[in-house]
This record gives C-alpha cells, sequence and structure tokens, in this order.
C-alpha cells in the first residue's frame, strides 16, 4: 500500500505543530468578570467558584491590577447592591457599588478597559431582570429603568456597556441615551444571544439574583434554537450593538460559528460559572487535568469563532498564553 498523504508528517514534532497550529490563545483574548460587593475590605468567596470572590471597591482594584499584569485588557464589572427593591433602583445609583468600582478601577489603572453589566437581577427583590407588573416583565418600562442604570455607569467612566437583560429593544434604547447625554463613544457590548441556561447556577449564588419566583425563559433563549440567534443578533447590530456576544460558550460553540460567519462585529463568547465550576470541580476530585481542559475549552471556543472570551480563569490562562 502507497500512503501519498500522511497528515501525522506535521503532528512528529512540537515545533513543526507550532508552526502549523490554526488557534493561539493570547493574554488579550480574555477578559475578566468580576463581582463588586459594598465595604472596604470585603472578600467574600464563592463556593461553587473557587478562586473567585466578591471584592469591595478597595480589592477589587488590586486584583483587576493582577489581571491587568498578566495582560488581560479588559474586566467586566457585575454589582452586588446597598438594597434590593421591587425596581432594582440602586442599579442606577451613582455611589452604587459598581459605579464605585469602575471610578476606582479608572483612577487605578486608566488604560484597563471596564466594562459594566446592565441588568436589575441582583438588584430586584423578586430577582427579575426585568420591572414586574402584575407578574409579568414590563418589556418597554425596564428599558427606561436600563438607560439609566447604563448612563450611571458612563458618567462613572465606563468604557463599555453590556446589557445581559434580553429585554426587546435594549440597545436601541441604551444607545439613544447615551448619545443624548455625550456619552457616543462608549461602547455596547451586547448579550445579543443569551440562553436560558443551567450553566448559570453559581453565577447566582454570587450575585444573589435567583428569581424568586417562576425563570427566565420568557426573555432568555430557548437552547434548543439556532435561528433564533441569528435575528437576536441582527436586531442588536441595528440598534447599534459593537461587540455582539453568545453565552454560554462551550454549549453553543455551533451558535458562535454560525455569527462568525454572519455578522462583521466582533464576536464575544462568555464561558460562563457553570461551565468554570464543571472544570474546577472534576481537578479538585483528581479526575481531570484542569491547566489542560481550561486551555482546551478557550482554544474551542476562540476556534469556533468567538474574538474575545469572558472568563473566569482570565488570569491563570493569560499567564500560560503568555508563556506559550
Ligand atoms: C444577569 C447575568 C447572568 C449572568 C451574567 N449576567 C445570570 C442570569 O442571567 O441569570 C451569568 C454569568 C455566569 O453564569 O457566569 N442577567
Amino acid at each position: 500500500m502507497e500512503l501519498v498523504f500522511r497528515p501525522r508528517r506535521l503532528r512528529r514534532r512540537e515545533a513543526i505543530r507550532k508552526m502549523v497550529r490554526e488557534t493561539v490563545l493570547r493574554p488579550e483574548d480574555f477578559i475578566y468578570p468580576m463581582f463588586a460587593a459594598p465595604g472596604q475590605k470585603v472578600k467574600q468567596e464563592i463556593e461553587a467558584m473557587p478562586g473567585i470572590s466578591r471584592l469591595s471597591p478597595d480589592l477589587l482594584v488590586e486584583e483587576a491590577k493582577a489581571a491587568y499584569d498578566l495582560g488581560v485588557p479588559a474586566v467586566l464589572l457585575f454589582g452586588l447592591p446597598l438594597k434590593k427593591d421591587e425596581t432594582g433602583s440602586d442599579a442606577a445609583n451613582p455611589r452604587g457599588t459598581v459605579q464605585q468600582a469602575v471610578r476606582a478601577l479608572k483612577k487605578a489603572l486608566p488604560d484597563l478597559v471596564v466594562i459594566t453589566d446592565v441588568c436589575l437581577c441582583a438588584y430586584t427583590s423578586h430577582g427579575h431582570c426585568g420591572i414586574v407588573h402584575r407578574g409579568e416583565i414590563d418589556n418597554d418600562a425596564t428599558l427606561e429603568v436600563l438607560s439609566e442604570v447604563a448612563l450611571s455607569h458612563a458618567e462613572a467612566g465606563a468604557d463599555m456597556v453590556a446589557p445581559s437583560d434580553m429585554m426587546d429593544g435594549r440597545v436601541g434604547a441604551i444607545r439613544e441615551a447615551l448619545d443624548e447625554r455625550g456619552f457616543e463613544m462608549v461602547a455596547i457590548l451586547s448579550y445579543a444571544v443569551k440562553y436560558a441556561s443551567s450553566f448559570y447556577g453559581p453565577f447566582r449564588e454570587a450575585a444573589e439574583s435567583a428569581p424568586q419566583f417562576g425563570d427566565r425563559r420568557g426573555y432568555q433563549m430557548d437552547p434548543a434554537n439556532s435561528r433564533e440567534a441569528i435575528l437576536e443578533a441582527s436586531l442588536d447590530v441595528e440598534e447599534g450593538a459593537d461587540i455582539i456576544m453568545v453565552k454560554p460558550a462551550m454549549p453553543y460553540l455551533d451558535i458562535i460559528s454560525q455569527l462568525a460567519g454572519e455578522f462583521d462585529q466582533p464576536i464575544a463568547a462568555y464561558q460562563v460559572s457553570g461551565e468554570y465550576a464543571m472544570i474546577k470541580a472534576a481537578a479538585q476530585k483528581g479526575w481531570l487535568d484542569e491547566q489542560a481542559v481550561m486551555l482546551e475549552s478557550l482554544t474551542s471556543i476562540k476556534r469556533a469563532g468567538a474574538d474575545v472570551i469572558l472568563t473566569y480563569f482570565a488570569k491563570d490562562a493569560a499567564a500560560l498564553a503568555a508563556k506559550s
């Protein structure tokens, strides 16, 4: 038998494999999600997310600096409120936790890209991402509140806002509100394609944002749908989204790939809390090699078409990417 093609020739040595490698992770690929807590010197570990804590703004700056020094260019901030109420009013408080953290970060690390999550679920007493009216989410009333929240983040100095609520029309509403107030250069990273996923479990513990009644399937997408992802992304792009995100990441690689083929905007993918927790838990049991699985999962997300990846592994991944 005469074999003409022997793909193994290019796999023989690491130097050759490296030369023909299609996807290479860089520290610049990562965005580090962080949880801002009220107070000072506060560090509360999150049980289902080993290595991740809620941090008061002073300690959050230190942690962001550690990531920045490893080459991570951006953080995404979630806030824990001082108080929760029906309308999530603390979300737009100029002296709120996120707003304070943004100011502290911008002062200490002016070149760090600061992105803020815009949503109400951590701020409402019922835990939903919108204003509830007679047991239903009032989409259009929510848009006004979200616009106020985004404005308060821009005023604090955020470089980008990232609406994660999945209300219809929110990108357009936020874009208009920002432009009217002179924030036309603040970018929108939209959670364009956000599935109603069970992989958000550990995050809801971290952000204390689990819904107190019902679930999020009335606004987040059905995991069974892919054409709808194109529709959602198209709407967000028409409304002015600068970057479009798919979330979660690894269970939805097909969606990342489709969007990358269809749109010219950069694609972001969010490796969510449950994806992180699964790898951490299996590694703690000695069942998986944490570093190897982390890098393989992140490489697969980039290979599928993601330009940037939001991941709780950002620091470790950047350190390893810089060395490879
Ligand atoms: C808020 C929000 C969620 C996540 C990001 N923004 C949770 C949710 O929709 O319930 C999940 C992030 C993660 O799991 O890491 N709307």
